[in-house]
């Protein structure tokens, strides 16, 4: 063998060795690039995952808001009426808008002599001057299908300047998340003051909306006006 032919072998060799070695790296670069691919692919889909849970999320709470607040804006007047004036404007209103009606009926009813507002010892004077007599139980408070109801008309008296007590119970009894509350009034002549106000808070829920009050014999069509103003 001469010496050139021994050289020319040995470079082979040589090159041989290295591409074998550089096809390593190369094999294990490419392993390590599809890991990175996996990987990647993995944290995409982990994001998309996390992304069609979030989706999911506000979709199911977008369903459940729509059971709260009533797809099909259904609405409800309802009213206490002691004398049967707050009947003809809720009835009025009712029948403008399409809505149902809920009366509250206390359990025990008053009569003339108990709504003698006139006389000390009448059983509304007396509940009047003494706060923790105006805890008024109603005959019910529960409204079937309440939960379709997406707004809530609320007639009452004015009583001493506030919406007749027997109203409370009704109030506090309900749930009024995600519905739009809008009360209303009768009086001889004071206006609804603070009346609506004071319904809120004890309720604690709802949209409460600005009142109207009515004077106890106007004609009814101004309550057929105004609620067609407010549309629902
Ligand atoms: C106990 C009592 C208190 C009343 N207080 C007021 C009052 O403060 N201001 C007013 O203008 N009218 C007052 N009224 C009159 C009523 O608000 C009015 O007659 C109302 O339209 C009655 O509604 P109803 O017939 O649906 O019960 C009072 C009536 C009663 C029985």
């Amino acid at each position: 063998m001469t010496k050139k032919r021994i050289i020319s072998m040995v470079l082979g060799v040589t090159m041989a060795i290295g591409l074998l070695t550089g096809c390593g790296a190369a094999g294990k670069q490419s392993e390590s690039d599809t890991k990175e691919t996996i990987n990647k692919t993995e944290n995409v889909k982990a994001t998309q995952s996390t992304e069609t849970n979030a989706a999911d999320k506000i979709k199911n709470t977008e369903s459940a808001q729509n059971t709260d607040t009533n797809a099909d804006g259904k609405t409800l007047v309802v009213y206490y009426s002691a004398q049967g004036h707050t009947v003809k404007f809720a009835d009025a209103i009712a029948e403008e808008l399409g809505a149902d009606t809920f009366e509250l009926v206390p359990v025990d009813e008053y009569t003339s002599e108990d709504l003698d507002w006139t006389k000390k010892n009448s059983r509304v004077t007396k509940e009047h001057d003494d706060v923790s007599l105006r805890n008024i139980a109603l005959k019910t408070t529960k409204v079937e299908n309440w939960e379709s109801y997406d707004t809530v008309y609320i007639g009452y008296p004015i009583w001493w300047g506030i919406a007749a007590w027997p109203v409370d119970d009704f109030v506090k009894n309900n749930d009024f998340t995600g519905k739009t509350v809008i009360p209303f009034a009768t009086s001889t002549s004071s206006g609804i003051g603070e009346s609506g106000e004071i319904l809120k808070g004890y309720a604690g829920t709802g949209n409460w909306l600005e009142g109207k009050r009515f004077q106890q014999d106007e004609n009814v069509a101004s309550a057929r006006k105004w609620a067609a103003s407010i549309g629902k």
